[in-house]
């Protein structure tokens, strides 16, 4: 992928005040100082994606790393008859694409806009730069990455040694930390992914799926609204299947 070589002498685009208070809110740039920021700012490129676009190829190579600016896009991988499952579902403020910046080699997944997202673009080079000089960004980096290996291993242990009700409940609430909103003990999850996908994640059928949910629903724990889910008490929930 070619950037801009954009040089930190260059006219500040027109838009940096607002570039950023979007930067300055991504927690792991949060400790930055001002006039580092200003770099960072300088070196990123912002793109927009329309949904469903494909923004990273597995086994590519990475030359970049993403921070969302607004939108939501679905990290996944496929096998050879292109049959997909979700890893994880990113949002506002996260970031995807440092592992192949990281060690170098392909991309471990690919990455598509599940709704129209803006992104901000940082080339390898620069992020490496950036946490060098900055070992708050490197510390935050290590943070999320400790976050996404406790998520895989809950994900391993699910998948071994649950039931079908467990993979179930472990998949709802790996969405509900991924894209849920909580408000008094309730967590609504918007845009539901579809049954095969939910299907895919919990290694299990698109019957079992609408098997278990309906179960769900008929003890209380969830509720279906349109294609919005919600869990009416998270930490119960979360304390019957985790
Ligand atoms: P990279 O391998 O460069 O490109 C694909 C990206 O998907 C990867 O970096 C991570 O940022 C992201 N990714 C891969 N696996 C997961 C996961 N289990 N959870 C969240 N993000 C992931």
């Amino acid at each position: 992928m070619n950037l801009p070589n954009i040089s930190p002498r260059q006219p500040l685009p027109t838009d940096l005040g607002e570039a950023m208070e979007f930067i300055r809110n991504v927690p792991f740039f949060s400790d930055i100082e001002a006039n580092e920021l200003t770099k960072i700012v300088r070196v990123g490129v912002r793109k927009k994606y329309k949904k469903g676009s494909i923004i990273l190829l597995e086994e590519e190579t990475g030359a970049a790393l993403f921070v969302i600016i607004s939108g939501k896009v679905k990290i996944v991988r496929t096998d050879d008859d292109g049959r997909e499952v979700i890893l994880s579902i990113l949002g506002e403020n996260d970031f995807f694409g440092e592992m192949s910046i990281l060690d170098g080699l392909a991309r471990s997944a690919s990455v598509v806009a599940i709704t129209k997202a803006e992104l901000f673009m940082i080339h390898r080079r620069d992020f490496l730069k950036l946490m060098q000089d900055v070992p708050s960004v490197a510390i935050s980096l290590l943070k999320e990455l400790t976050m996404r290996l406790r998520k895989a291993d809950s994900q391993i242990k699910s998948l071994s040694l649950k039931d079908a009700a467990g993979r179930v409940a472990n998949v709802i609430l790996q969405l509900a930390d991924d894209i849920g909103t909580i408000r008094k003990g309730r967590v609504e999850i918007d845009e539901l992914p579809l049954q095969q996908d939910l299907a895919n994640m919990a290694g299990t059928s698109r019957e079992t799926i609408s098997r278990v949910v309906h179960m769900f629903i008929k003890k209380s724990h969830l509720e279906l609204r349109g294609n919005k889910l919600i869990i009416n008490d998270y930490e119960k929930f979360k304390s019957l299947f985790i």
